[in-house]
């Protein structure tokens, strides 16, 4: 397994061959794709499918009978209580794949010998956004929603997430590769807990919302981390 990016064979692009980079080019004008249509074939295949699409599931009604009432008496005062609980849900699944993406992280750290401190580091952080999952848990639960349903938000989340397990699983990867796959889920992270503070807050429920600051200075730690590992590791290969 690689760890740092090599010189070597890479036929991917057009200075390994000015001459057949000439012929491309010629083809590209001589020969036309021989599947009909063109983008704008595409334009109206989108626009009927957003005709017939239906949205990506709903929020719940609250499970239980405490949950209804709460929920029911937010949204008399016309606050929306579904919109939270969706984000909520969000932020729920947002966590728990946090979770797995540090699991994944830690076992690649092992696997490439990178040193107990590296591995103790995305062991802290981890930890941490278990901690957030039940913290949220604990927050839908006393909304009277239930934390185990997907709300929408939550599935359009785990969708995003994939391209970041898939560049964190994949063996060939490296260290720097993995840390800037985890900073863009940070980044969004760090941007989601300062967005679902003030949610709560709208929402009429300040308890919560103190109750995510902690998890919002963890976050702001975690991106510090992960910026400050990926920074230390490419300068250390650049000089
Ligand atoms: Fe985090």
């Amino acid at each position: 397994m690689a760890t740092a990016a090599k010189v070597g064979t890479n036929y991917t692009g057009v200075q390994m061959s000015p001459k057949d980079t000439k012929r491309l080019l010629e083809a590209v004008n001589e020969i036309h794709p021989d599947v009909p249509g063109d983008e704008h074939g595409m334009l109206v295949e989108r626009a009927e499918r957003y005709e017939e699409a239906d949205r990506i599931g709903s929020v719940p009604v609250p499970g239980s009978a405490k949950g209804m009432l709460k929920t029911g008496f937010d949204m008399m005062k016309g606050k929306s209580p579904e919109v939270f609980i969706d984000k909520l849900g969000e932020r729920l699944a947002f966590e728990r794949n946090g979770v797995r993406l540090y699991e994944a992280m830690i076992a690649k750290a092992r696997n490439l010998d990178s040193g107990s401190a590296l591995v103790d580091e995305l062991q802290h952080i981890r930890d941490e956004e278990f901690e957030h999952m039940m913290l949220v848990h604990a927050a839908l639960e006393k909304l009277g929603a239930d934390p185990t349903a997907q709300t929408p938000c939550a599935d359009v989340a785990g969708v995003m997430a994939m391209g970041i397990m898939q560049v964190l699983t994949d063996p060939r990867t490296n260290i720097p590769q993995c840390l800037n796959a985890l900073l863009t889920a940070e980044l969004a992270d760090n941007a989601a807990w300062e967005l679902l503070i003030e949610l709560a807050q709208a929402a009429g429920h300040p308890n919560i919302a103190d109750s995510f600051a902690k998890a919002k200075t963890q976050e702001d730690d975690h991106l510090l981390k992960i910026k400050t590992l990926m920074r230390r590791d490419l300068i250390l290969q650049t000089k």
